[in-house]
């Protein structure tokens, strides 16, 4: 009898892989991401108080506020970078050897971020966080190319999925840990920043263990021996001849075209569609409204009468839905397919938010409007993680074959980071002009998407990167 591993095609050194490229980068990007939300106050006094001992005058307010909002968005500008630099990194370097190179720019990071207090400067928290951004602007790019090319087929989807799962564990425990009692603190707040240091260290500790990608090995250097020798130690068995096969006869197909250069991802026809798809998707998941909504949780939990502690609890509970539906949507989106999760979510998300507007429009009327508007947060958040938060990283890796996927990933990626940072640019302003309206604007182009997404993107679950591609050379799309 033969005993069957719980999920056909996972072994431990898979999820060894797996867990070295997501945990060490994916947490970059989900704890800085979250990190500055709770010690705001004290690091900002820092920045007040830094300045009083250099010039002997106290900054006011609007000075200080200019100089926050320099921290937190020079991250995404650093984001932007580092995402427009994965094609090049990507193919020169590897995807591995990207991965493992982009540890130093942590470990740069950390000492800026952990000594600026120290130090007396505020100029290295805003250095820090761009290389910080930078950093995980390129996690971003490459480690779900790396994910998807180590994957089986039936499985691309959920191990995809595996890195908005660990970015949303990483915003809780930033999150967690920096609640008073731990290190959100006058003193221990740079420690807070630094522990950004320690995923990077597991990473150069687990993932020279595992192998490069063999799609990169064979079809972008044309070794084909070393190319078997990963994909044998990838499986977990020396039988990966139907496997090799489809590369191989990717390999061929790739040397009968010339190389994919940038401009050919806007000029070809078949290039250009999934292009759009990608870039399309990564739009949806920024300006879904989700940052908004997790901005205006807190405001909401107080309003339906709970204190700000238990607010604050409220927020984390939040969280926690987030990682609880991530992990649920692993599992479904190689059932019910990513293009019907992102129908649901995005679906769910326009519905959800224009009951949560009424909600706040009217919640003076009547007591238990407050308590719905609680439900309808923690139910947009669900939404997100239904397919929005997670399917974009991936999806770009799924529409491309070998020679474009970089340069694809470069501008989707690229895209998805300009959008946060304006989001995070324009939000604040739009919603001191227009105030709850600003919820109708979501909405407006959540619908657009929910479109966008019916009538042009394709379904990709079982599917071969060369049967996606076919499809779109066939279809002759425009
Ligand atoms: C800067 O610090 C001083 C002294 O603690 C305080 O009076 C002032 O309000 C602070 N400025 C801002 C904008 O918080």
């Amino acid at each position: 009898m033969v005993i069957k591993p719980p999920v056909q095609g996972l072994n431990g050194r898979l999820a060894l892989a797996i867990a070295a490229a997501a945990f060490g980068s994916a947490f970059q990007h989900g704890y800085n991401t979250g990190v500055l939300n709770a010690p705001e106050k004290l690091i900002s006094q820092f920045i007040n108080t830094t300045v009083h001992e250099r010039t002997g005058s106290y900054l006011d307010e609007g000075t200080l506020g200019l100089k926050w909002s320099i921290v937190i968005s020079i991250y995404c500008v650093g984001g932007v970078i580092g995402a427009l630099l994965t094609g090049i990194i990507a193919d020169k370097l590897g995807r591995k050897g990207g991965l493992l190179w982009n540890n130093v720019t942590v470990l740069i990071a950390a000492v800026l971020l952990g000594f600026a207090k120290a130090a007396g400067s505020y100029e290295m928290l805003i250095a820090g966080r761009f290389v910080i951004g930078f950093n995980n602007g390129l996690n971003a790019g490459l480690t779900p190319m790396y994910l998807s090319e180590i994957s089986p087929m039936h499985l691309r989807g959920s191990i995809g999925t595996v890195y908005q799962l660990v970015v949303v564990i990483s915003i809780l425990v930033s999150q967690i840990l920096g609640l008073e009692p731990l290190l959100g603190t006058e003193t221990r707040w740079p420690w807070l920043l630094a522990v950004t240091a320690l995923p990077a260290i597991f990473q150069l500790a687990t993932l020279p263990l595992c192998p490069e990608s063999p799609k990169f090995i064979l079809l972008n250097q044309g070794k084909e021996i070393e190319a078997q020798k990963s994909l044998t130690w990838l499986r977990g068995t020396i039988e990966v001849h139907d496997e090799l096969d489809d590369m191989r006869a990717e390999y061929e197909a790739m040397k009968l075209v010339s190389r994919v250069n940038l401009k050919d991802m806007f000029t070809s026809a078949s290039l250009r569609m999934p292009l759009v798809i990608a870039c399309m998707m990564m739009l949806a998941q920024q300006l879904s409204g989700i940052n908004a909504v997790i901005f205006f949780s807190t405001k909401i939990f107080e309003s339906a009468g709970l204190d700000t502690l238990t607010s604050q609890y409220a927020t984390l509970g939040m969280g926690a839905m987030n990682v609880a539906m991530t992990l649920i949507s692993l599992v479904l989106v190689e059932k019910s397919g990513r293009k019907t999760l992102m129908l649901v979510g995005l679906g769910g998300m326009f519905i959800d938010v224009i009951l949560l507007f009424l909600c706040i429009k009217f919640q003076d009327s009547a007591a238990w409007i407050s308590y719905v508007s609680i439900i309808f947060v923690i139910l947009f958040v669900v939404m997100f993680a239904t397919g929005p938060g997670s399917i974009p990283w991936f999806l770009v890796s799924e529409l491309f074959s070998q020679g474009a996927r970089s340069h694809a990933t470069s501008i989707a990626v690229g895209v998805n980071w300009s959008a946060n940072f304006i989001v995070g640019l324009t939000f604040s302003p739009l919603l001191i002009a227009i105030g709850p309206y600003v919820f109708l604007v979501f909405a407006t182009i959540l619908g657009l998407f929910w479109l966008f997404t019916f009538f042009k993107v394709p379904e990709t679950k079982n599917k071969t990167i060369e049967e996606i591609s076919a499809f779109f050379r066939q279809r002759g799309y425009n």
